[in-house]
């Protein structure tokens, strides 16, 4: 496969501490009366910079866990089935689940997620997001946290892949992908 040229910056390194930075007062204010500890699951591999970030600037106590998942093909996938490829090591029965993820597109796989977690009875759940891209959305999911909406570009970079490359760059980036969208 060939590579794209170096990404052009969209949000450089200053900007997304800003951004992270405000996330994690909203959290923080938000569950603030939490009775137990926040249970803040990441879903593999974008979300693990920008989760790495937003838990050390969260004051309130906390676990961490991690959630894979990829989704069927298309048509499948908007009728809401996603595949799991690690599940939660937490029993997240009567828990506060705050869900991480890099950037939300269509919404597809946020919205199969959040609806496989709730089969579990956690006590709430919410999601956070780095990225939007709200023109792009085919399905209906709350973003209940958001970092940033962004027009539909593709964005590599702060934990985002182009086909597994880029996630260490340490700003977002835009890559031209000719002819694909
Ligand atoms: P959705 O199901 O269409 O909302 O897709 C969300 C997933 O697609 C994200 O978790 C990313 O892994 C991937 N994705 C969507 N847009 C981008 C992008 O611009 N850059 C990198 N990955 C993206
Ligand atoms: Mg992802």
């Amino acid at each position: 496969m060939e590579m794209p040229e170096m990404p052009a910056c969209l949000i450089a390194a200053d900007e997304i501490y800003e951004i992270v930075r405000r996330l994690s007062v909203e959290i923080t204010t938000y569950y603030r009366h939490c009775p137990q500890e926040l249970v803040v699951v990441g879903l593999l591999k974008g979300s693990f910079i920008f989760m790495a970030d937003l838990v050390r600037q969260i004051e309130l106590p906390l676990v961490v866990d991690f959630l894979g998942a990829s989704s069927y093909g298309e048509s499948a996938a908007s009728s809401g089935q996603v595949h799991l490829t690690m599940d939660l090591a937490a029993n997240i029965a009567g828990r506060d689940v705050l869900l991480i993820e890099d950037i939300v597109d269509t919404g597809i796989t946020i919205e199969a997620v959040r609806r496989l977690l709730e089969r579990r009875q956690p006590r709430s759940i919410k999601v956070c997001s780095f990225l939007s891209k709200p023109a792009c959305r085919r399905v209906n999911v709350q973003v209940d946290f958001i970092g940033k909406e962004i027009d539909n570009a593709f964005v590599v970079g702060y934990g985002l892949d182009y086909a597994q490359n880029f996630r260490n760059l340490p700003f977002i980036g835009k890559i031209e992908l000719s002819g694909k969208r």
